[in-house]
Order: structure tokens, then C-alpha cells, then sequence
């Protein structure tokens, strides 16, 4: 039977205009964004910088949920209501990383496979309890000559068609997120084709493991050309290459597509999904749920310092913002130079 509460959470979650913030840095990745502002990754600075996010005056016009990461699902905000808490009384659904990190893949030098199903079951009622409406799982592929192989492209779409079955079963909507990382000199062709190949074996997994597609999302990279090849793709012709990519293998039972960032420019990852948008109508809602192209000024901004929380809140606003334009297709890059107000 139909489970019509996972269908409605997955339509919230991709409700015009809105989009995902993914807040689930692990522990080592946050560490490296704070790195980058010389501020310590303790616990409590942790805290400090989501409450900074999820306290945002506002935002909630533009974001639809966050995810979160176990830390910070057992995290309360300064006033002491727990983060997922504070998020379900603004309208925002709270939601989980559930895997475990990319792991070595055995016998296959250069490539990863995701961990984390065992005890998963256990884990996402646990979630469920503290608040969680949705979940993430990601896989990443590397792209070369030779790579991603076979191997990897089906031991990934395994794993993520496994978590998304049992996301359903513990009534959290899956997020499945295989990510063809666009490191390299590769071009957007054959970007397009390692992606239509890790695509079609994922839609193959979920359909064999009785997952309702109604009841996920799909979290993939745009098809881009390398970031270190010579000759890069524009604006539109990353549009059309993603569109062209995912209309040929995302069912339109899917209700959205929330693209990851990945390392683009903040702008550039607002003005694709809006290129996107612009020349719809489309059978999937086209959204986002970035990390860095939403965190990134924010970031900057906050330095770490009590007194700067409003200025790094207004950077993160603005940020919402652009992207909730780009829902739409109404974003411009004369936006940008818009005072951007809390
Ligand atoms: P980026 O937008 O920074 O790629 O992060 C999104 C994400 O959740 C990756 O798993």
C-alpha cells in the first residue's frame, strides 16, 4: 500500500520556491570548513555556527528542511530547545545523514564504496524519535578514463537502494544521493554518460527493491565538464546536459531532483538550477539542497565571533534567497548586488 505520509513529506520537501539546506558536515568536514576561518572544531563552536544557521530570522520562506548530522540532531539551540525542535516550529523539516562515510572498495583501487547498513534499521527509529522526517545517503564515483567501473556503480546502487527500503519501512523519506564527483579534466559528454550509467543502475536497484520512488528524492551532480578541464561548459549548455542526463533515467514518479553543489561557485550553482527552471515545464521539481553554495559566505562572514553571528545569518538569507529565486527561473546576477536584508 501506498505510504501517503512518505508522498507528502517528499512534496513538502520540494514545495515551490524551496529548498534543502544540507547542514550534515561529519565531524572531519567540519573541521576543514572551519579551517578555512581559523576557528577550532570543538563541540560547542559546532553548535554555535547551526544554531547561527537554523536561527536564521526568516529563512524559512525559502528552506524546506536541513539535514543534519548525529551530532547535531541531539544538539539544542541557545535556548535550549533541541535543534529539531526549533526547526519543526519554523515549518522545516528536520532530516538525517544516515550513512557511514565513502569507504575503500575492496579490489578496486581509486574507488569507494558507502557504509553504514548495518544496524541502520535500529538507527533510523532512533531518528524518527528524535524528530527526523527524511534521510541522506551518499556515493561517490570518480571519473577517468577507465572510472567509475561496473563493480562500483552497482555495489553503490545496491547499498543506496537498500537504505532507501529501509528509510521507507521506518517511515523517513530517503534522499538518494549518488554523486559523480567532477574532479578531473573530463568533458560534459562524458560527464553526462558516467552519470546516465550510475543513474540507470540506481533506478534499476530501487525498482528491484520495492522502494515507491513517490516517496524519494534524488540528489545527483549536474553534468558539468571537469573542474580542471580546459574548455568549460557555460551556463546553458549545463542546463541542457543535465536536463537531457536526468530525463532519460529519473522516473517522472519522482517528485524532485535537489542538486548538491560539489564545489561550484556559489553563483554558479544558483544560476544552473535557474537556467534549469527557466525552460521548464519539467516532470520532477528542479531544486537544491547545497551545502557549500548556501554555507560558504555564511561562513566567511561569521569568522567564529559572537559579534558577527547577524552578518553571517545575513549572508546565509541572501544565499536562501538567490536559490529560491532560482526555483523559479526568476534569478538574474543583478541580484546579487541586492542589499541583503534580514
Ligand atoms: P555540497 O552542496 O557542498 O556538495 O553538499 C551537499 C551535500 O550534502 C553533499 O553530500
Amino acid at each position: 500500500m501506498p505510504n501517503t505520509e512518505l508522498h507528502e513529506t517528499a512534496r513538502a520537501l520540494v514545495a515551490e520556491g524551496k529548498g534543502i539546506l544540507a547542514a550534515d558536515e561529519s565531524g572531519g568536514t567540519i573541521k576543514k570548513r572551519f579551517d578555512t576561518i581559523g576557528v577550532e572544531s570543538t563541540e560547542e563552536n559546532r553548535r554555535a555556527y547551526r544554531n547561527l544557521l537554523f536561527t536564521t530570522p526568516g529563512v524559512e520562506e525559502y528552506i524546506s528542511g536541513v539535514i543534519l548530522y548525529d551530532e547535531t540532531i541531539r544538539q539544542k539551540a541557545d535556548d535550549g530547545t533541541p535543534f529539531p525542535e526549533l526547526l519543526a516550529s519554523k515549518g522545516v523539516i528536520p532530516g538525517i545523514k544516515v550513512d557511514q562515510g565513502a569507504k575503500p572498495l575492496a579490489h578496486a583501487e581509486g574507488e569507494t564504496v558507502t557504509e553504514g547498513l548495518d544496524g541502520l534499521r535500529q538507527r533510523l527509529e532512533e531518528y524518527r524519535g528524535l524528530g527526523a522526517r527524511f534521510a541522506k545517503w551518499r556515493a561517490t564515483y570518480s571519473i577517468s578514463d577507465t572510472l567509475p567501473s561496473e563493480y562500483c556503480i552497482w555495489t553503490n546502487a545496491h547499498a543506496l537502494a537498500r537504505y532507501a527500503a529501509l528509510c521507507q519501512e521506518a517511515g523517513i523519506v530517503p534522499i538518494v544521493e549518488p554523486e559523480v564527483l567532477q574532479d578531473g579534466t573530463h568533458s560534459i559528454e562524458r560527464s553526462g554518460f558516467v552519470t546516465s550509467r550510475v543513474l540507470a543502475a540506481v533506478y534499476t536497484e530501487l525498482f528491484d527493491q520495492r522502494v515507491d520512488v513517490e516517496g524519494t528524492l534524488l540528489k545527483p551532480n549536474m553534468t558539468l565538464s571537469g573542474y580542471d578541464a580546459s574548455d568549460r561548459a557555460g551556463v546553458d549548455e549545463v542546463a541542457e546536459a543535465t536536463l537531457h542526463t536526468l530525463s532519460k533515467h529519473v522516473p517522472a514518479a519522482v517528485p524532485g531532483i535537489v542538486f548538491l553543489s560539489g564545489g561550484q561557485s556559489d553563483e554558479d550553482a544558483t544560476a544552473h538550477l535557474n537556467a534549469m527552471n527557466a525552460v521548464g515545464p519539467h516532470p520532477w521539481q528542479l531544486s537544491f539542497s547545497y551545502g557549500r553554495a548556501l554555507q560558504a559566505p555564511a561562513l566567511k562572514a561569521w569568522e567564529g565571533k559572537p559579534e558577527c553571528v547577524e552578518a553571517g545569518q545575513r549572508a546565509y538569507y541572501h544565499r536562501a534567497k538567490m536559490n529560491a529565486a532560482a526555483r523559479t527561473g526568476a534569478y538574474g546576477p543583478e541580484m546579487e548586488r541586492e542589499a541583503a536584508v534580514v
